[in-house]
């Protein structure tokens, strides 16, 4: 989604938004902008339609100052343009925003009839127009044109709340405060004003805001991923609160003025995560980073005295574990699919009953919260807003929430009620590749400790230490097998799409398989359950198009054969990714991976889809790791 940066201190701030901006890129990018204050106390606003290389061709070499904002956007309200990019402004304020205003008619028309004029289509720009006139300031008014640099009104050193009444000067974290009384709707906001560039003002509300606290100088952005080249120390904002900023500090408060405190937090992020160190892409580099991710989720969670699995932040005692009658997994995208899979090994290993659902279908059905029901909120970013507003609709029916989340400190990791961190280290391209796999197998630990608890023999509880263990070294051997992955990719990339299938623990398999290439490589893949194919889908099979089919070699083989038989008889093309070559001509290729247990061989089974889906976008030339309207992290419905 769009991404926030901000600094303000003694250096120049445009190299540190650019460079924060580049880094942001990942999570929206069809247009870019910076505001700076400049030397000579003058706002300067350039922002173009593209991407974070034209901005930065576009910047001038003599444009240098404090305190600047910049911002990626990806569209929302009004189409990729120059003038739909952010920063928005209006007089000396200038405003970064993410999120979306829902009464942003009615504000822009009461703007509008007081003076205001609208540069863009934007709903984003409302906010410059809305704190600008909390000074009076409006297009039309005379005191638009107050010179920059014109410093010292009244209200300015007042602390949040203090003195100014309705049309009387105000410090602009007052005139932010009173802006968002207006306001519906979600934000992650960051303000200038060029008059008084000892300060910037941020605000959150449903859209993520750090702040990252420098030596005399500080930053904010709405992802870490902008601040860790500068500094690791970082103060996550809470929904509802305003953080004014100086080069030598903050003071946090609420929206009603009232003050809070912030303990800074110590991030472990890795600058080298951030750079796709030698690979083509970062979903490339991902990829092969799986077999130390899963060895890294694994790291302590495994008893080998029970032969069970321990994951500290659960916070539920055996006889809470024991109380759980059924598991309901809630993500979007990828972590959906991924809790698809682990629903299907909680079910299979620990016998409760266990299913996923889009979060966002799930809010907004009107669920019943069931007693007895483990909820678990998944999400990579930790960040997306219709999982985020699905864990608060449990949490507000007194439901149990769990959060399986990458990112530490996320909004979803402090919202829930216990969880696992997936230790994936930061995924950057769009695609989640790394994620899914660090996520199916913290549900693998999760199967295993509640089956442990429930009914599952020391010896079945073995079976499956063993073969967790055995995952990092099997996954390193299916990356071996890129080359040949890569050759089949580029035949069928050739392709108008692709069927994926898969039965029972083969069918979630084949739905992040299809979800992949169509990410990437932007070919229609459509994934079915196995045993339907005969109930509708046969309809489409021919020569024209091929067939991938996740045939494990567990007790459904038989019944997969019969569907290759199908298939086969309509002259379609089969590759089989599985555990070998079915006898006869039931398929055209087969990708034979290394076995495991079969409760577990998805996790393996996902990963050389992965390689195929990149191997296609790759032969098709596409932007592998910026796929076309999608983002990272989708911090809005
Ligand atoms: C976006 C991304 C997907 C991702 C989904 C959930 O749609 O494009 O790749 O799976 O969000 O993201 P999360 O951060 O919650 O795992």
């Amino acid at each position: 989604m769009c991404g926030i940066v901000a600094y303000i201190g003694n250096r120049d701030s445009v190299p540190i938004l650019l460079e924060g901006l580049a880094r942001l890129e990942y999570r929206g990018y069809d247009s870019a902008g910076i505001a700076v204050v400049s030397r000579s106390g003058d706002l300067r606003v350039r922002k173009v339609k593209g991407r974070v290389p034209e901005l930065a061709a576009d910047v001038p070499a003599r444009l240098k100052g404090s305190p600047g904002i910049g911002h990626t956007r990806w569209a929302t309200h009004g189409e990729p343009s120059d003038a739909n990019a952010h920063p928005h402004s209006c007089g000396p304020i200038a405003i970064v925003h993410n999120g979306i205003i829902e009464n942003a008619e009615e504000l822009r028309a009461g703007l509008i009839a007081a003076g205001a004029k609208f540069s863009s289509q934007t709903d984003s720009e409302i906010f410059a127009h809305l704190i600008a006139a909390q000074f009076g300031i409006g297009s039309d008014s005379p005191a638009e044109r107050a010179e920059p640099g014109d410093r010292g009104e009244a209200g300015d050193r007042g602390e949040p709340g203090e003195g100014a009444g309705r049309g009387e000067p105000v410090d602009l974290e007052e005139a932010v405060r009173r802006a968002l009384k207006s306001v519906v709707g979600t934000y992650g906001l960051a303000v200038l004003d060029a008059r008084h560039p000892d300060r910037l003002v941020v605000a959150r509300n449903g859209s993520p805001v750090l702040l990252g606290i420098g030596d005399k100088e500080m930053f904010a952005a709405s992802d870490v991923a902008a601040l860790v080249r500068y500094t690791r120390q970082v103060v996550h904002l809470d929904d509802g609160e305003i953080a004014t900023l100086h080069a030598d500090g903050f003071r946090t408060s609420t929206l009603d003025a009232r003050r809070t405190t912030k303990q800074a937090a110590v991030v472990e992020a890795d600058v080298a995560s951030y750079d796709a160190d030698g690979h083509a892409h970062f979903m490339h580099k991902e990829i092969h980073e799986q077999p130390g991710v899963v060895e890294r989720v694994l790291r302590g969670r495994l008893d080998d005295r029970f032969y069970t699995a321990h994951l500290g932040g659960l916070n539920l005692d055996p006889r809470e574990a024991r109380a759980i009658k059924r598991v309901k997994i809630l993500g979007c995208g990828s972590a959906y699919y991924s809790g698809v899979l682990g629903a299907q090994l909680i079910e299979e290993l620990a016998r409760v009953p266990a299913d996923a659902e889009p979060a966002s279908e799930f809010r907004y059905r009107g669920p019943v919260i069931e007693e007895g029901t483990l909820y678990v909120g998944v999400s990579q970013s930790g960040e997306t807003y219709d999982t985020l507003a699905a864990v608060q609709e449990v949490k507000r029916k007194g439901g149990h929430v769990l959060g399986v989340v990458n990112t530490v400190g996320s909004t979803i990791a402090r919202g829930v009620d216990g969880g696992v961190y997936l230790h994936a280290g930061p995924e950057v391209s769009v695609t989640s590749t790394k994620t899914f796999t660090a996520t199916a197998t913290v549900f693998a630990l999760l199967a295993l400790h509640l089956a442990r608890i429930h009914d599952l023999s020391p010896a079945d509880g073995r079976r499956i230490t063993d073969g967790l263990r055995k995952l990092p070294e099997q996954i390193a051997q299916i990356l071996a097998m890129e080359e040949e992955i890569a050759s089949l990719a580029k035949d069928l990339a050739h392709y108008p799409g692709m069927f994926f299938v898969g039965r029972v623990r083969g069918w979630p398999v084949a739905r992040e398989g299809a979800q992949k290439l169509k990410e990437v490589s932007y070919l229609h893949a459509e994934a079915y359950p196995a045993s339907e194919l005969k109930h509708g889908p046969l309809a489409l099979v021919g020569p024209e198009l091929p067939t991938v089919a996740i045939v494990p070699d567990d007790e459904l083989i038989e019944k997969n054969l019969a569907t290759l038989g199908e298939i086969k008889a309509r002259r379609g093309r089969v590759l089989v990714v599985g555990h070998s070559a079915p006898d006869g001509e039931l398929a055209d290729n087969v990708l034979a991976i290394p076995k495991n247990e079969h409760e577990l061989d998805p996790i393996l089974l996902s990963v050389p889809l992965q390689l195929l889906a990149y191997h296609a976008a790759v032969a098709l030339g596409n932007d592998v790791d910026r796929p076309r309207n999608l983002a990272k992290s989708v911090t809005v419905e």
